[in-house]
């Protein structure tokens, strides 16, 4: 949630390379973005509202500067409360990631002190309590040590100080990573909340860690917060690559990512079996497995309920992170808690985290992202490889992560072998789905409904999930209300809300609740609802049908989550959306 850049060198123009990397964080927050730059000691700074990459902006000179796309927490989206924000004296600007929980306080005391403040953001407090301390003959470093530790929350900033030609870099919550080229003679230093910013002038990456400092230059200085000891780092080379994140020959991000599933289940298989069987030992020997995630990652969290029963004959518990808190009491030194993430940076997964650290819980993550603040603070970590999932809206994350659950249930089960052998042919089946008469098809269905106020979606079993997860996507780029429900439910109050010809997508498999959930789309269509069966096989009542591959048991959950995946992605291209990039949302929620 909201994109941090600074960058650093001795010859080159600053702006069009903070301009570019900025670009490539607007994935993070779009409501506004800014820069500020230093020439001849003088702070230039360049804020407007709206996306960056659709903006035009007039080129700040100077060698060093920073940037910020924001996602609006405190303060409207206004020109005004923009980042970067600056102190009294105009030499200092900041951007920041984050909530400073304490900042009503903060700003009242440097109001009773005569500061003058231009925005509504809690931001602009970090740069008038630089200012103060500059005042008192502090230096950068250790103004930004002590105004970092003042601040309540999880808070990473980058403050620039045009007069001294100074980038310092705090870092507690959300990410900041360093970036360092050397080429030709020439340095060229970068900080950045995700490596993606950089990535094209560089591979080589210095992690910052929560409680350390940085000083951006030509070879950087990292310091720990609490001790103020300086801290030698290593320099890694990260594998990551740039094409991976690009576009390519698709219009969208969201359509390129629901076409990567063909060969990214394929590589969410590819684990290590040891392990698999070292981790499904600890599942099975705890005292109590939860499950924490949000959003999407939380709808596959609740799958996990189903997988590990139907598969493993185990129990396990799914708990939404935000809600973590309330459950810490049944967290011992033998229980294992799971979290699953594509960023592996979202705020409330960490701080579910935080909790079950305390209470000495095992941690096991099922991640996206290497080296990512989760990946961190775990025992062990399973890597999805779905490769970079750039738009806003999660879709080979959330495939590859239930592969992932699938496998560590079978190794529960102590079937591995079975499992691997299953998923293969199941990622084999998403492969042949993904053809252009298959998308064409959903297009069709799209064309139909996208102009409907409500969607409602059903299933039982694991599709229950899969039906709240499908609302999600549908809710999240058409804008179109969606909800999904439990079939057996419907009639317990939802029902009320079915008229003519509302569609009620109903997600079958063929499993045991098959004639079920096949009766409650009966129940809807009596009342006149448009009903769309994803489905292996048509049915008499079906308005509309979705094909889907017939898989066994759990996997349907992957299958029929692909046909939503592409339907939301229709429908919200019908609908005139950035599908990309939809209101008010972000694709890394840093924030509580
Ligand atoms: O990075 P994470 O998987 O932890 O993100 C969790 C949610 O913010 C995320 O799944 C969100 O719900 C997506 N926009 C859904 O498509």
């Amino acid at each position: 949630m909201c994109g941090i850049i600074g960058y650093w060198n001795k010859e080159l123009e600053a702006f069009p390379i903070l301009l570019e990397s900025l670009k490539k964080l607007e994935y993070r927050g779009y409501d506004s973005f800014g820069f500020a730059t230093s020439f001849e000691n003088k702070l230039l700074t360049e804020r407007q509202v709206g996306k960056v990459s659709s903006a035009k902006c007039p080129i700040l000179p100077g060698k060093i500067g920073i940037g910020h796309t924001r996602w609006a927490t405190h303060g409207k989206v206004t020109e005004k409360n923009t980042h970067p924000h600056r102190d009294c004296s105009g030499k200092i600007a900041v951007v920041h990631n984050g909530i400073i929980e304490n900042f009503q306080e903060l700003k009242n005391s440097l109001l009773n002190k005569n500061h003058n403040f231009l925005s509504e953001t809690d931001t602009e407090v970090i740069s008038h309590l630089i200012e103060e301390k500059l005042e008192q003959g502090m230096n950068l470093k250790d103004a930004v040590i002590e105004i970092g530790s003042l601040l309540k929350g999880r808070n990473s900033f980058v403050v620039l100080n045009s007069e001294t030609k100074e980038i310092i870099a705090f870092r507690k919550g959300s990410p900041l990573i360093v970036g360092i080229t050397k080429e030709n003679g020439t340095s060229e230093v970068f900080i950045a909340s995700d490596i993606q910013a950089f990535l094209d002038k560089t591979k080589k990456v210095m992690y910052l860690d929560d409680n350390q400092i940085v000083i951006i230059k030509e070879n950087p200085e990292f310091y720990n917060v609490k001790t103020k000891d300086k801290i030698e780092k290593r320099l890694i080379k990260i594998a990551l690559d740039t094409k991976d994140a690009e576009k390519g020959d698709y219009s969208h991000y969201m359509l390129k990512e629901i076409m990567e599933q063909k060969e990214t289940l394929a590589k969410a298989i590819n684990q290590n079996d040891k392990d698999l069987m070292h981790v499904s030992q600890e599942i099975n020997n705890a005292r109590g497995v939860f499950f924490v995630g949000c959003g999407t990652a939380a709808r596959v969290c609740h799958t996990a309920e189903y997988i590990f029963s139907k598969i493993a004959d185990k129990h396990v518990n799914f708990i939404p992170a935000s809600e973590f808190e309330n459950y810490k009491h049944f967290l011992l030194p033998e229980t294992l808690v799971i979290a699953v993430s594509q960023s592996g940076e979202t705020a409330d997964v960490l701080e579910a985290l935080e909790i079950a650290k305390q209470r000495g819980s095992k941690i096991i993550s099922i991640i996206n992202t290497q080296s990512s603040s989760i990946d961190k603070i775990s025992d062990y970590t399973f890597l999805i490889k779905a490769g970079p999932e750039k738009a806003v809206a999660s879709t080979k994350a959330t495939t590859s992560q239930i592969v992932v659950l699938i496998l560590l249930a079978y190794a529960c089960a102590g079937k591995l072998k079975e499992g691997e052998r299953f998923l293969i042919d199941v990622a084999g089946k998403v492969n042949d789905m993904l053809n252009p008469r298959y998308e064409e098809h959903i297009k069709k269905l799209a064309e139909i409904i996208y102009q409907r106020e409500n969607i409602f979606i059903i299933g039982r079993g694991i599709n229950y999930p899969m039906a709240l997860e499908s609302a999600i996507k549908i809710m999240e780029v058409s804008y179109i209300h969606a909800q999904g429900f439990a079939g057996g439910e419907l009639k317990h109050g939802p029902i009320a809300l079915i008229e003519k010809a509302t569609p009620v997508i109903v997600l079958v498999a063929n499993d045991d609740v098959r004639q079920e959930i096949i009766s409650n789309a009966i129940e809807v269509k009596s009342r006149g609802a448009y009903v769309i069966g994803v489905s292996p096989e048509n049915n008499p009542i079906f308005d509309y049908w979705i094909k889907t591959p017939d898989v066994n048991g759990e996997a349907s959950s992957i299958i029929n989550l692909v046909a939503v995946q592409l339907l939301a992605y229709y429908l919200g291209i019908l609908r005139g959306h950035d599908v990309d990039y939809p209101r008010s949302l972000a694709k890394s929620v840093t924030v509580k």
